[in-house]
């Protein structure tokens, strides 16, 4: 196989130099270089916008820019490709207050040989990719996941998931991931009005290697922060589905969102549930306060402790809360599961339908209703921002209602 090319940008004024050096780079045996040469600082710049360099070669002193300012001025430009300084033998002490600036080595002019030349590169290359790589773990924050689920069917799960992904990317603006894990219910997209692009079988596709475009352009996008994969379409996706792959796809976008919602179906025993709940760092068990529901709930709970997940990671979510359904408010419901309630949602089933039927989250179908403002202090909750609480006003905003466009194109 032959070796690839090494692109080294020289950004040298004296032809006689830059002449040595090409000469240098060119002659290496068992090494490939590609050399571009730049006069000054503005070809150099002009060179770097629609070029790609492994290295740039710098000498301090050029016509359009002078000393230790030529290097924090290109180091600002470009953070991301190593720079050699090379300077004459009076200023070696420029070349280290260089290397203070952002320079990955120094050089001295008539100096240094071929091979200390060669080896500064390769070294410079190495050295700055091992920093770039230690900067992205330290500054990038792994999302959080949030798996949620239900034993019983029917007790809001995709509703939540749906518009608490809506309102962490709309309103807390955080970067959210929505899976669809629920089967071929397709829910989410129906909810949110989407044409299924990409789903879990899509990606378990691509197999262990997932092409970086791919993972960025494959789900299907809300706006800027919302992006969504879809629920299964096809028979065949359901044999497509490897739990190994899609762990796999977690781990690859963990550091892309700030958020990774999961919506699962109800019940326990599915492989890809499973996955979603073993990879929560959240799980939000959602309950309605009907005594079937909550009584799914217990036992729901239980087994999961049973199965060794860890207690403060679940999470009782109360939906659907009515103070008017006898004596089974939360509090009652509470009792009655035997948990701590996370966060309670408020009754509205006219505006939950509606929003489902417009393919839009409640926010926005009516921003300033009880439920909405639930919405909003949740995704507060969960996101820990600084946002004040947000308190209801009186008042309904009206909502034109547009055809659906997704997959039910209803004329
Ligand atoms: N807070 C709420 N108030 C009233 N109805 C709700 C609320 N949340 C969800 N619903 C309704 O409950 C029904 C079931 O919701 P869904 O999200 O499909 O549940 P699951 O995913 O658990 O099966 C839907 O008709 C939905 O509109
Ligand atoms: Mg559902």
């Amino acid at each position: 196989m032959a070796t690839p090319f090494t692109k080294v940008l020289i950004v040298e004024d004296n032809d006689g130099d830059a002449m040595l050096v090409r000469k240098m780079l060119e002659g290496a045996e068992g090494q490939h270089f590609e050399v571009t040469r730049a006069e000054n600082l503005s070809e150099a710049t002009k060179l770097i916008g629609v070029k790609t360099f492994d290295a740039i070669l710098l000498d301090l002193s050029l016509p359009d820019s002078h000393g230790i300012k030529t290097i924090e001025t290109l180091y600002a430009l470009v953070p991301k490709i190593p720079i050699i300084v090379m300077t004459g033998l009076s200023d070696e002490t420029v070349g280290l207050n260089a290397v203070q600036k952002g320079a990955q080595d120094y050089l001295v002019k008539g100096k240094a040989d071929a091979s200390r030349l060669i080896n500064s590169i390769r070294f410079s290359i190495e050295r700055h990719r091992s920093l770039l790589e230690k900067e992205t773990t330290v500054t990038k924050q792994k999302a959080k996941v949030i798996t949620l689920t239900s034993y019983k069917g029917g007790t809001g799960v995709s509703s939540i998931a749906v518009n608490l992904a809506y309102t962490l990317a709309h309103v807390v603006k955080k970067k959210v991931l929505l899976i669809d894990g629920a089967g071929f219910a397709n829910h989410i997209s129906i909810l949110l009005n989407l044409t299924p692009k990409c789903n879990l079988a899509d990606i378990c596709k691509q197999g262990e290697q997932i092409d970086h475009q791919f993972l960025s352009s494959a789900p299907t996008k809300l706006g800027d922060n919302l992006s969504v994969i879809c629920g299964l379409l096809k028979t065949s996706d359901f044999y497509d589905i490897n739990p190994a792959l899609v762990k796999n796809f977690f781990e690859m976008v963990s550091y892309e969102y700030d958020y990774i919602l999961i919506d699962t179906k109800a019940g326990l025993l599915d492989e890809l549930n499973m996955l979603a709940i073993q990879q929560a760092d959240l799980l939000f068990v959602v309950s309605t306060t009907e005594l079937l529901s909550m009584r799914d709930t217990k036992f729901f709970i239980g087994t999961l402790q049973e199965f060794g997940l860890a207690e403060d990671k679940i999470k009782l979510i109360i939906n659907r809360e009515d103070l008017d359904v006898g004596i089974l408010d939360t509090k009652m419901a509470q009792k009655k599961i035997d948990a701590q309630t996370y966060f309670a949602l408020p009754n509205d089933w006219q505006l939950s339908v509606k929003a489902s039927n417009y393919g839009k989250s409640v926010v926005e179908v009516d921003p300033k209703s009880k439920l909405s403002i639930a919405y909003k202090n949740f995704a507060s909750k969960i996101a820990d921002s600084n946002l004040v609480s947000f308190k209801q006003e009186s008042g309904k905003t009206e909502v034109k209602q547009e055809k659906k466009k997704g997959m039910f194109p209803w004329g």
